[in-house]
């Protein structure tokens, strides 16, 4: 058996957990909100059509909050449709994923879910076809209290009380060419500042998050962050960061590796941020908002085909990558990343939550269910709290197409305000089983109180409506503390949680 080692002190703190970390993301799109979270006449609808199926399997990920109502989607939305009685709402085309929006569902349904689902909202404004007018007047309606034209309209609308929201996106991948309204940095640096000015006027209590690239790999990554913030960079609290992983070639090593990837694309932006602020002799500190982040590359070719045969429809089975089991691992380490990342990044979106690359599935008219991604997510959210804490690990290693050094034993460690540990692990390794010694120096005495484990012998496993535990979590090998040392078996191919107290 291969063997590995680790060393947890409390002293080694990366940071406190902002709870920020376990949110995700609903977008008007395919099945997300329409047969997703919504779908009136459904069995298991309450009175407003919200599914209380797929609520429940929200509620047990303890997430703190959902990013809404884009995305791409809400590059060419117009807020105003989306209040008001439903009736009188205007159905426009989406130009983002070339179909009809109802406007069914908008700001004060998707505010009575969210509370349904005991989360917030983080809601995006529009900066591609619209700007900082738009973006104060939403702040506006959502958050004064009483006594304008746009916070009466919102009470005469049925919401007496001010939504209250907190967290604000300033557009979304606006260097993006599928992007409706793309910019240059300098022109969205100059958009965004205004727009958070005038929204912080409104409401000086929000944070704003401003579009980082849309992902790593642009051309203009790097150069896109250190010029749109030499614009904003005072008005801004976040800057946001998007990536997908895709393993179309079936090279499981390869692709287990890509959190290591993340992690370089953080640390980037971390530097550019304080450059900028150094450049500025700013006293401010920025901070990540990581709010979509996921593997994404099963349902490409289906909604190719899907647009080929029909555009313009509603509630269109898009974005519906099926989850394999190799798929949560690597969920599991890129979550892990944003542990040991804690310290600058405070805000994560699983991108996106319902049917569309998702971790909740549904059948329109049939049942909800847990894909393999929901896993780490759900552990990492109820048992991954308090406390990030750097574990110091030696472990084997290996070599693949894109990294050196892979660490066979990826991990990450959380110290809970009750003085409960957690160790999460994932054994990259496809065969042997490793031999963990985990020294606990810093520690009273421990014992370990359960051993959570996902594994399948097929990568390939996928969780379906007839068989929803195909690959779900079970009691692990566990282990046993003797002294200040913890000895465990973690198997092959695994994703842990270790929990002692
Ligand atoms: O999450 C799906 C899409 O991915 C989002 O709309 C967009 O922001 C990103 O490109």
């Amino acid at each position: 058996m291969k063997k590995a080692t680790m060393i947890l002190d409390r002293d080694f703190a990366i940071g406190a957990i902002d709870p920020r970390l376990y949110g995700s993301f609903i977008e008007h799109l395919g099945r997300a909100v329409y047969n997703g979270i919504y779908e009136p006449g459904h069995p298991c609808a309450d009175e407003s059509g919200f599914r209380k199926d797929v609520i429940e399997l929200v509620k047990r990920l303890n997430m703190p909050i959902v990013r809404y109502p884009g995305g791409n989607f809400v590059s060419g939305f117009r807020w105003e449709d989306s209040i008001g009685p439903k009736a009188d709402r205007p159905k426009r085309l989406d130009l983002a994923w070339f179909t009809t929006e109802t406007n069914e569902v908008g700001l004060h349904e998707f505010c009575e879910w969210a509370k349904k689902a005991d989360t917030q909202v983080m809601y995006a404004v529009n900066l591609g076809t619209r700007g900082p007018n738009e973006a104060r007047s939403v702040v506006e309606y959502a958050n004064h209290p009483k006594g304008t034209f746009l916070s009466d309209l919102r009470r005469k609308n049925g919401a007496e009380e001010p939504f209250g929201i907190k967290l604000w996106c300033l557009g979304n991948e606006m260097d993006g060419p599928w992007q409706m309204g793309q910019k240059t940095a300098y022109e969205y640096g100059r958009v965004a500042n205004e727009a958070a000015k005038l929204m912080r006027w409104v409401d000086p209590s929000i944070e704003l998050v401003a579009c980082g690239s849309s992902s790593s790999e642009m051309p203009q990554f790097g150069a896109w962050e250190q010029s749109m913030l030499e614009q904003c960079y005072e008005n801004i609290d976040y800057v946001s960061l998007h990536r997908y992983y895709a393993n179309p070639a079936g090279d499981t090593p390869g692709f287990l590796a890509r959190s290591m990837d993340m992690d370089g694309f953080i640390k980037t932006v971390v530097s550019i941020c304080d450059a900028v602020g150094g450049q500025k002799h700013s006293k401010k500190k920025l901070h990540l908002s990581f709010d979509e982040w996921n593997v994404w590359y099963h349902s490409r070719q289906q909604d190719e085909e899907i647009w080929k045969r029909e555009k313009w429809g509603r509630s269109l089975p898009l974005l519906e990558d099926i989850y394999n089991f190799e798929d949560a691992l690597l969920v599991g380490s890129m979550l892990m990343t944003l542990l040991r990342n804690a310290d600058r990044v405070k805000i994560a979106c699983l991108a996106q939550l319902v049917n569309v690359i998702a971790p909740i599935m549904t059948r329109d008219g049939g049942g909800a269910w847990a894909q393999t991604i929901y896993w780490p997510l759900l552990h990492g959210s109820n048992y991954g709290r308090g406390t990030s804490l750097r574990p110091i690990t030696q472990t084997p290693v290996y070599d693949c197409a894109d990294y050196e050094g892979v660490p066979v034993l990826d991990a990450a460690a959380t110290l809970g305000e009750d003085g409960n540990l957690t160790i999460f692990a994932v054994n990259r390794d496809l065969l042997e089983p490793l031999e963990l010694t985990c020294d606990l120096r810093a520690f009273g005495p421990l014992t370990l109180k359960e051993h959570i484990m996902l594994h399948h012998d097929d990568v390939n496993a996928v969780n379906t409506e007839a068989a929803p535990n195909t690959v779900a979590p079970v009691k692990g090998p566990g282990g046993e503390v003797s002294g200040k040392k913890l000895k465990a078996v973690i198997p092959a191919l695994s994703w842990n949680v270790l929990r002692l107290g």
